[in-house]
């Protein structure tokens, strides 16, 4: 798989990565002045499946807040040719987005045929939810038709305080089978294995952890499928 870290944070980045590593990034696909070579952007990691075009602090001069600006530059479609020259070399393309919708998020909105929509089962999560739930929708029917949600996923969930298992009982009888069975709960191992820079299905094999995230993949597959993905086709973005 390819994952393409647009978050100038950079916190997948740094998960894979060195500090010497770190530059070219994506920042040169969104940048207007240059023509840049997707694949001299592509790193390789320690996993022999995963490759990442990492993202920097340099992001955030090219992540414009200006929906009508960058529209009009057609920045929004800086993903677009990148993605479509890369689609054969890999099953699974991932981008990582930053929780504001600037344009780093409408632009791996136009180039994707998926999205999951994290959230924690907290009230807060509800006018985000609103929110990008209405970019979904605004880049599916201005600008790429292929767009589909995968579903609704939540994450950090506390099954003991009684509210964050009133939110999911909301979300799921409002948004029906848009939201993942699997429920990914508040784990202190998903957090040593963010700290430590491990793959917690390599290094905790059979934790409770690497349970949960197989079964995080194999419902996504499942969701693929059911939304007519082809097993032996291509797994776009
Ligand atoms: N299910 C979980 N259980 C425990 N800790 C978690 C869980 N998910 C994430 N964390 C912790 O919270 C931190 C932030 O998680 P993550 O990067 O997934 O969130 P995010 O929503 O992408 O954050 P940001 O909005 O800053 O990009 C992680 O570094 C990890 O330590
Ligand atoms: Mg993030």
């Amino acid at each position: 798989m390819l994952a393409i870290d647009t978050d100038p944070q950079g916190n997948l980045t740094n998960s894979f990565l060195r500090d010497g590593e770190k530059t070219p990034g994506v920042e040169r696909l969104l940048d207007p002045s240059t023509d840049a070579d997707v694949h001299g952007l592509i790193r390789r990691t320690q996993y022999p499946t995963i490759d990442i075009i990492p993202a920097n602090s340099a992001v955030v001069r090219f992540d414009l807040s200006d929906q009508r600006a960058w529209e009009k530059a057609d920045l929004h479609r800086s993903f677009v040719e990148p993605v479509n020259e890369l689609r054969d070399r890999y099953d699974l393309i991932v981008f990582d987005c930053p929780p504001r919708l600037s344009l780093t998020s409408f632009a791996a909105l136009c180039a994707s045929d998926f999205v999951i929509v994290p959230l924690e089962a907290a009230d807060w999560g509800a006018q985000g939810i609103m929110q990008v739930t209405a970019a979904i929708d605004y880049v599916r029917s201005r600008f790429n038709r292929r767009l589909q949600l995968l579903g609704y996923l939540v994450s950090r969930f506390k099954r003991r305080r009684a509210y964050q298992q009133s939110y999911l009982n909301q979300l799921r009888s409002h948004f029906g089978a848009s939201t993942f069975d699997t429920v990914i709960p508040d784990l202190a191992q998903f957090e040593r294995s963010v700290t430590d820079a491990v793959l917690l299905t390599e290094h905790a094999t059979t934790s409770p952890a690497a349970r949960i995230a197989r079964e995080f993949f194999d419902e996504t597959l499942r969701r693929f499928r059911r939304l007519g993905l082809h097993a032996t086709g291509g797994i776009g973005p």
